[in-house]
């Protein structure tokens, strides 16, 4: 059965610890899905992973729905949600007209936005159309915050921090996201709001939690940090399977016979 806005909210009810993981294209997000994660997240982080970029900061929309598009063809369980890249959600009104691109072209469920942005949380949720806060580290502010650094490590900053929490649960948002906090201002959020919480750097009180698949999968060559986990080694297979096939070529091992057509073959 697919996963909807609902069961997420349940799954905090319940007290089930849950994972969302971001994909960028269809192979990954068949995976994610076949193995029954329930929520596939279409991050500008692909700009970063899937395209190049030093930030999330030159992704645009339609980027976004190109890759949107190919992950939603993927997926028959899980919940996709889609992220608003920077400057598409500076005013109210382009908020709406690029969370309702990324529903209606980019076949998401729901959008995530960064920051406390809840005039146009509120109009997106009343106008059917979830929304999934992301509070602490929003790497669109990497310019303003001097670069991905932990945040909310005094104790007014992490007063703040329950603040906007509140403001984003109150303005409508189905779930919210916290990066790079301390452990102690993402637990007081979590028993705080009644909506999960899913944490990036954010400790282990969180509600859920959230990896970048290409770090979780260990294909990404980059240095990650402190928070992510490497469950696989993805990039060493690829490069083992590629040198294989060159010195294989190379020796004339492949194709041979086997790989090839030969009408005086059968088979
Ligand atoms: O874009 C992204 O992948 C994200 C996650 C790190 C939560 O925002």
């Amino acid at each position: 059965m697919a996963i909807t806005i609902r069961d997420v909210q349940a799954f905090k009810r319940s007290g089930r610890r849950f994972v969302m993981l971001t994909a960028y294209e269809y192979q990954t997000a068949q995976v994610f899905d076949e193995v029954g994660v329930p929520i596939i997240f279409v991050g500008d982080t692909l700009g970063i992973f899937a395209l190049g970029y030093g930030t999330t900061i030159p992704v645009t929309m339609d980027a976004m729905i190109h890759h949107c598009r190919a992950v939603s063809q993927a997926v028959s369980n899980a919940l996709l949600v889609g992220d608003l890249p920077f400057g598409s959600d500076m005013t109210v009104a382009d908020g709406i007209r690029n969370a309702s691109r990324l529903i209606s072209d980019g076949g998401m469920h729901a959008v995530k936005l960064e920051g406390a942005k809840v005039e146009l949380i509120r109009f997106l949720t009343q106008s059917g159309i979830p929304v999934m806060g992301h509070l602490g580290l929003t790497p669109q502010a990497f310019n303003k915050l001097g670069g991905n650094k932990v945040q909310a490590r005094t104790g007014s900053a992490a007063q703040l921090l329950l603040q906007d929490a509140r403001s984003v649960q109150e303005a409508g948002a189905f779930a919210l996201v916290l990066e790079a906090v301390p452990i102690s201002a993402a637990m007081r959020v979590t028993s705080e709001l009644r909506i999960p919480t899913i944490g990036i750097g954010a400790g282990p009180h969180c509600d859920g939690q959230v990896l970048v698949g290409a770090e979780m999968l260990g294909l990404s060559g980059a240095p990650s940090p402190r928070f992510v986990k490497r469950y696989g080694q993805l990039r060493e297979a690829m490069a083992d399977a590629t040198r294989s096939f060159v010195a294989e070529v190379a020796s004339g091992e492949f194709p041979g016979v086997t790989y090839s057509y030969d009408w005086a073959l059968k088979t």
